[in-house]
């Protein structure tokens, strides 16, 4: 069994154990897992939204995060993205009030640079931004939304509670809607190219699927079949609902979250968490 230090910047015990496959260890320490997740999608959109994220109580006094924008969205995107964000604010509250004391801060997120290093990791290409276009927003987004349904649902079997995990039943569909709804835009856009570069939007998702299922076990799909590559002439078929070949949605530890959302390598803290999330998990 190895023992990490995840972050240095929460009083309490930071640390994942784990011994081949991550398990959790309390609901609490679920919940805050969850909390992490949360709080980089609610300062996405909020301030993707209204130009501000969380306020301090909401971030439980944490340091907030970096590098966001107001986004340039359309009038018809702006008024679901408002929906999407006032979701996530509202989830991070729920867990709040659920873990009341055991709650811990936000931790500290980037959510400018990581998703250009992203955008270069997958798809090769320089400066990519999630706040200057209708597409890139939703690009944006859809590199979480999908790793939150599936953190989601590797929590479920850990929790012991029911009213936890009655709370958590109520999270993860909403995740899933926002997850479809992103996934159902970018198709509806997959031919556009994504400018500046010249790369379908079908096939930049794909990029962005591929380096999460590099980091994170596989359990990851775009949003057409087959793969998207040489297409000319017509769409290929929809693939709007990333599942395992018997209708259920996938499911990845917290480790192997952990390895998505720092860039490749669970136990190095980098990309969405430059200093790691908050929380004990093993
Ligand atoms: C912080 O934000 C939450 C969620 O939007 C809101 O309910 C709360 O009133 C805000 N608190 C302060 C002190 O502004
Ligand atoms: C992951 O990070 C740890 C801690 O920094 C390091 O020891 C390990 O070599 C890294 N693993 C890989 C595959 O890079």
């Amino acid at each position: 069994m190895v023992v990490l230090k995840l972050s240095m910047g929460f009083a309490a015990c930071v640390a994942v154990l784990f011994a081949g496959t991550a398990v959790a260890q309390t609901d609490n320490d679920i919940l805050n897992f969850a909390l992490n997740l949360e709080c980089l999608e609610a300062e996405y959109y909020s301030n993707a939204v209204y130009g501000y994220g969380l306020n301090s109580s909401t971030l439980g006094s944490g340091p907030g995060s970096v590098g966001g924008l107001k986004a340039n969205l359309s009038p018809d995107l702006l008024k679901i993205a408002t929906e999407l964000a006032n979701d996530e604010i509202n989830h991070v509250t729920d867990l709040r009030e659920l873990l009341g004391n055991d709650a811990v801060p936000c931790p500290k997120m980037d959510i400018g640079g990581s998703f250009t290093s992203l955008g270069k990791a997958a798809n090769n290409v320089d400066g990519f931004f999630p706040y200057n276009s209708d597409i890139n927003f939703l690009l944006g987004a859809f590199l979480f939304e999908d790793v939150g349904v599936t953190a989601f649902h590797g929590a479920t079997p850990l929790l012991v509670s029911k009213s936890v995990l009655n709370t958590i039943a109520g999270i993860s569909p909403v995740e899933a809607y926002h997850a479809a709804i992103l996934r159902t835009l970018l198709y509806q856009k997959g031919s556009d190219m994504v400018t500046p570069y010249n790369i379908r939007v079908w096939d930049f998702v794909q990029g962005f699927s591929n380096l999460r299922g590099k980091a994170g076990n596989g359990k990851d799909q775009g949003i057409v079949v087959p793969p998207a590559d040489g297409r000319d002439t017509a769409y290929p078929f929809a693939n709007l609902v990333p599942q395992d070949g018997q209708g259920l949605a996938f499911s990845r530890t917290p480790y192997e979250v952990l390895a998505i959302v720092y860039g490749g390598n669970a136990t190095q803290p980098g990309t969405f968490y430059p200093q790691g999330m908050n929380g004990y998990f093993r």
